[in-house]
């Protein structure tokens, strides 16, 4: 994907590839509202819902994409994570986004990730625990991102519902004033959250995969629930109770699928 501005692919979207020519359109966007999706590409419907939320509420649509190595565990993981970004760029062009922002690594990281920002409380549990580290990546390379996009509003998925709290923590810590809003997570017919994880299930696991949202669900104790998954199929990283919500992480073979759902009842008319 070439560099800066409407593009020879007659994209209706400008693509800005270079942070420095970022900066210098930001500051022409002056007081402009900005809606900002941060992303690692491979987009699905989740992302779009997104994407409409932030073009709906604000002047301009900023979203990036940018595999972050730093909050991925597996080495091999990073290498094979699906890199789509013509396709993705075409998908943000109909849906009339104004910028995709989609910097290198060496241009992200000119510190060779010597500067981190670490959470010390949340991020050493559930996530934090069964993946070491993630979350430190995942802080920093949001904060560089909110540093230059200086978004009125940034949008995340409820799917991670820990990255959004630790986010929304990071943001008040650290007096940044983009406002953190959570979306809903967008859910297939079958319930199934999408997740670009999901294109790695074949037929038989897709299926499979469908019960994780509804065993979840179900009104049973912790322990009942890891159970039914088992018998299902899945290996079960962790179920837990925690912040309003209950969230869980399972394998299905070599693909994690992680989810969560709210405790609190709703409230109806
Ligand atoms: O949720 C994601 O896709 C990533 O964790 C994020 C927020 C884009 C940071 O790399």
């Amino acid at each position: 994907m070439s560099n800066q501005s409407k593009q020879e692919n007659s994209l209706t979207m400008n693509i800005v590839t270079d942070i420095e020519a970022w900066q210098v359109i930001r500051n022409n966007l002056g007081n402009k509202t900005i809606g900002f999706v941060p992303t690692m590409g491979n987009l699905h419907e989740g992302h779009l819902q997104l994407c409409q939320r932030a073009k709906r509420e604000n002047e301009v649509a900023i979203i990036s994409i940018f595999i972050n190595p730093t909050q991925f565990n597996e080495q091999q993981d990073f290498a094979t994570y699906p890199r789509t970004i013509e396709q993705d760029a075409k998908l943000l062009s109909d849906h009339q986004i104004d910028y995709l922002f989609a910097p290198e690594v060496n241009q992200m990281y000119p510190d060779q990730y010597e500067i981190q920002v670490t959470e010390t409380m949340i991020s050493r549990e559930l996530e934090g625990a069964h993946r070491p580290g993630h979350f430190n990546g995942m802080l920093t390379v949001v904060l560089k991102l909110l540093n230059l996009i200086k978004a009125t509003r940034a949008y995340f998925g409820e799917k991670d519902y820990q990255q959004w709290l630790l986010v929304k923590k990071m943001v008040t810590a650290l007096f940044i004033s983009t406002d953190i809003i959570a979306c809903e997570t967008v859910r297939a017919s079958d319930q199934l959250a999408f997740s670009s994880r999901n294109q790695r299930l074949n037929p038989t696991q897709r299926e499979t995969a469908a019960y994780f949202p509804k065993i979840l669900k179900q009104t049973e104790t912790i322990e009942k629930i890891i159970a039914t998954l088992q018998s299902h199929g899945f290996k079960v990283d962790y179920i837990a109770e925690k912040w309003g919500r209950r969230l869980g992480a399972v394998w299905l073979d070599d693909v994690r699928l992680i989810d969560n759902i709210s405790t609190t009842p709703q409230l109806t008319d």
